[in-house]
């Protein structure tokens, strides 16, 4: 539980090996947390432990597969139980994928909305009656700029960021009330391995930024970050393009 200071204590990543989670587990656990899950595909994340463990969090790696929608209850439950009290789950997982490949291969295109949605849904669902039987906590989602208005570039990752964002931005509502949260972080292009093989976007930012801007949102009580913040004013003008410029955006 966080301390009377407002400080989170205990943290878990769904998708613990991602960049953008790792990043923000360091700059929750530099600010006082000290006890880490990381959930991750394999059950080894041995890097992300160690570089957690060198800055003094306790932490324990658990098997979580995104696309195993049947697992999710039973294991965001014992993550709970092992931990006793949680502040804030991070839901990182995510792949960027190959549009062209997704619209030669319309499984593959399925396949890739069930890992960027579908299983944010069975562990939002199962972490938010936690956070909710527990009265407090928050579900960070970490959604995307592709969401707010879909490329032609990009879309079938665009789709599930777009039903990802409303799911949080529904489930935050859902928990109104119960002390229990859901904040939903929009990073533009942010420099990951995830992103290296596209040009960098206007904004770009790092994924210690995306980590700031969590932190500060956690404080805040953000239902939703943009990172960087000035994204939101840009979309807000990108929404009200005429469709037949909008297609013609490059990635
Ligand atoms: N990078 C960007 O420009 C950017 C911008 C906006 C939003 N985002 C979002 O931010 C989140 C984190 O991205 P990132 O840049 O940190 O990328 P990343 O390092 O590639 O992290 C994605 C993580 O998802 C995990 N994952 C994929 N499929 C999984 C599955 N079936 N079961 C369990 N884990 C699975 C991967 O696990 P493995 O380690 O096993 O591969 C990987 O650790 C994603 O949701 C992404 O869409 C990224």
């Amino acid at each position: 539980m966080k301390n009377a200071l407002g400080v989170v204590d205990s943290v878990v990543v769904l998708g613990g090996r991602s960049e953008i989670g790792r990043a923000i587990a360091r700059r929750l656990v530099r600010d006082g947390a000290s006890r880490v899950v990381l959930a991750v595909r394999g059950g080894a994340a041995a890097d992300a432990a160690v570089e957690l463990g060198e800055l003094g969090a306790t932490v324990t790696v658990v098997d979580f597969d995104a696309l195993d929608v049947d697992s999710h209850e039973r294991l965001v439950r014992s993550i709970f139980a092992s931990l006793g009290d949680v502040d804030v789950v991070v839901s990182a997982v995510g792949e960027l994928g190959d549009q062209a490949r997704y619209e030669r291969e319309p499984a593959a295109a399925a396949a890739s909305v069930r890992t960027n949605l579908v299983g944010h849904v069975s562990t939002g669902l199962a972490v938010a009656a936690c956070l909710r039987a527990q009265g407090h906590g928050t579900l960070v989602v970490l959604s995307s700029v592709a969401g707010i208005r879909t490329r032609r570039s990009n879309f079938v990752y665009g789709c599930a960021k777009a039903g990802l964002d409303g799911f949080a931005l529904g489930l935050a509502d859902a928990l109104h009330g119960t002390g229990a949260t859901v904040m939903a972080v929009r990073p533009g292009y942010v420099h990951t391995a995830m992103s290296a093989h596209v040009p960098p976007a206007p904004m770009s930012v790092t994924v210690e930024d995306v980590a700031d801007a969590v932190a500060d949102g956690l404080r805040r009580g953000a239902v939703v970050v943009w990172v960087p913040q000035r994204l939101a004013g840009v979309f807000a003008v990108l929404r009200l393009l005429p469709r037949s410029v909008w297609r013609r955006m490059p990635t």
